[in-house]
């Protein structure tokens, strides 16, 4: 698997050759300015909720890459309304196999709405159960039990998980997180972009290693296998 980090909790990830954007929010993360938004490629474009700083590119990427959309029902009615037909529609508990693996999509405990804040569904998480790396992308949470339900269906080899603290998991909760997830690898998202979120990034990888934990955070703009 290799994972390139595009900021905020925006990855690009390929996993069997296929290539995977999640929660595009680039051009308007000035942490980002390096990232050439126009010639990013992507055959699948992951979704986890409505908020602007995890859609804010969403369409133009989707245009851009004519990839496909996973994402809950309620954003694929809306990026329907909005021009973008390459959708795939899921909602919480709902498991479909793509050419490159088996998706779940699990629950986030957090909310959601679009922009203009009209309803956008309910955000949500996604396993991804692959030949190549099986892993967890948690979108914006909180820790919750039904995490633990997560190694009853995947053993995962990674998690990407938020870390920033206010609008979701702190460092200390991503650690009980790990826990009740059973993976002892996580990547770091959602922290540093605003004032709310700075994380101190030796404090945190320390505190993961004291549980005998790794958390990985990437540079923006950093590409690594994983
Ligand atoms: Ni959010
Ligand atoms: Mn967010």
């Amino acid at each position: 698997m290799q994972v390139k980090y595009l900021g905020h909790s925006s990855f690009y990830v390929e996993v069997n050759e296929t290539k995977i954007i999640f929660d595009p929010f680039i051009r308007p993360n000035s942490l980002a300015k390096d990232i050439d938004f126009e010639n990013l490629k992507a055959d699948f474009i992951f979704v986890s909720h409505g908020h602007e700083d995890h859609i804010a590119d969403l369409i133009d990427l989707a245009k851009n890459t004519k990839a496909k959309v996973v994402c809950n029902w309620e954003i694929h009615a809306w990026l329907q309304r909005n021009g973008i037909s390459n959708t795939h529609p899921m909602n919480i508990g709902g498991e479909w196999t793509f050419n490159f693996g088996k998706i779940k999509m699990v629950t986030a405990l957090h909310t959601s709405s679009f922009p203009d804040g009209t309803y956008a569904g309910n955000p949500v998480g996604f396993l991804f159960d692959t030949n190549d790396k099986k892993f967890y992308y948690a979108g914006d949470t909180g820790l919750t039990l039904d995490m633990k339900l997560i190694p009853l269906w995947l053993k995962l080899d990674y998690a990407f998980l938020p870390i920033g603290n206010n609008f979701t998991m702190n460092v200390k909760d991503a650690i009980l997180c790990s826990d009740f997830i059973e993976c002892n690898n996580i990547i770091g998202m959602h922290y540093d972009t605003f004032g709310y979120i700075v994380i101190d990034h030796s404090a945190s990888v320390t505190a993961f290693t004291n549980s005998n934990k790794n958390l990985y955070l990437l540079d923006i703009g950093e590409e690594k296998s994983f």
